[in-house]
């Protein structure tokens, strides 16, 4: 951990001053609105992950990996906002909400496009094809939601397939990027480290769906029930619907923001939430069944449990 103390925080400024430099100079509009993202904040959950799987010898092919990932993740996240039709994110009004659809679609392209010039001006061919990929299935997801949309007949299987697409590839992504940066790659651990990824990365799934249920917005920055005004039928519902039989009988179609948020409390007075955590607590055990047989060393180890950990503190 000492040693961590020296270059982690290095290496994250790093990642902030390089994140500033992507999104600067692509004219007013787009840089007032990629700005913003950025300046919003976020957890960086995802460069951490690339830093910490990198480790001390990361070094700069770490740091610009980190850095792609997180303009992946924001383009995602603006584009995610027209899709959802979100009136917040990271706390402030989103991109779509201040700028419009057609604005919030140019800025996610322009992020997406920073994040892929970054990684080919350094010639890091197996870096761009694993975060295409991880792209390609968060552009799958959010797709496969949409076709989702108002169907309270989905199950558990599809649910899971449809987080799997959308946020845990990205993880598993951020964990391979950050191990194939590092000098230590030789292939070994490889699937290993992608298995905490995705573990993680489901786990972090579940519970923000579990967050759009109990809010509060001074908390997760996002509005309460958002999934729920958009049709996205998530976990919590799916077992609440098991629960409580009769929930089916409500019109999820039109609901108000005070309609989203009685069934919200319906959804919790079902014990639902503490089902979905209880799974996403499991997700987090086997995500470090898979770290420790990937021979990262001690110390990453450590600080990337106490990575997997904060994906379940983020709800208690
Ligand atoms: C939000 O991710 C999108 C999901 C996959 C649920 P984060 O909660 O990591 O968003 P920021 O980066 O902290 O805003
Ligand atoms: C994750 O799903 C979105 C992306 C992976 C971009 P959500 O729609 O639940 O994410 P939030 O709640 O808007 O952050
Ligand atoms: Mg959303
Ligand atoms: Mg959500």
């Amino acid at each position: 951990m000492d040693a961590a103390s020296a270059w982690l925080p290095r290496s994250l400024g790093a990642v902030e001053a390089s994140l500033r430099e992507a999104t600067a100079g692509h004219g007013a509009a787009l840089e007032r609105d990629a700005s913003a993202t950025l300046q919003a904040g976020g957890k960086r959950l995802r460069p951490l992950l690339v830093l910490l799987c990198g480790g001390a010898r990361g070094g700069e092919g770490s740091v610009r990996a980190a850095t792609a990932v997180e303009l992946v993740h924001m383009a995602t996240l603006v584009h995610d906002d027209v899709l959802d039709e979100a009136p917040l994110r990271r706390g402030r009004p989103t991109v779509a909400a201040t700028s419009g659809t057609g604005a919030a679609t140019a800025t996610g392209d322009l992020l997406f496009s920073r994040a892929f010039a970054l990684l080919a001006e350094a010639g890091d061919v197996e870096q761009v094809q694993l975060l295409s990929e991880a792209s390609v299935g968060l552009a799958e997801g959010e797709l496969a939601q949409r076709h989702d949309e108002f169907d309270t007949s989905i199950d558990v299987e599809r649910y899971m397939e449809r987080c799997r697409l959308k946020t845990a590839h990205l993880f598993e992504c951020a964990c391979r990027m950050g191990w194939i940066a590092s000098s230590a790659a030789d292939g070994q651990g490889l699937e290993e480290l992608r298995g905490f990824g995705s573990s993680i990365g489901l786990a972090f799934q579940l519970l923000d769906d579990v967050l759009d249920v109990t809010g509060p917005v001074e908390r997760t920055g996002k509005a309460r029930g958002t999934d729920l005004l958009d049709g996205t039928v998530t976990l919590p519902l799916i077992v609440a619907l098991r629960r409580d039989p009769e929930l089916a009988n409500v019109e999820l179609r039109g609901l108000s923001e005070e309609e989203a948020e009685a069934v919200c409390d319906r959804i919790a007075a079902t014990g639902a939430l503490e089902e979905v955590r209880s799974q996403a607590l499991e997700l987090v055990a086997e995500s470090k069944r898979s770290l420790a047989a990937s021979g990262v060393d001690d110390e990453q180890r450590e600080l990337l449990e106490l990575v997997a950990d904060g994906v379940v503190d983020r709800y208690g």
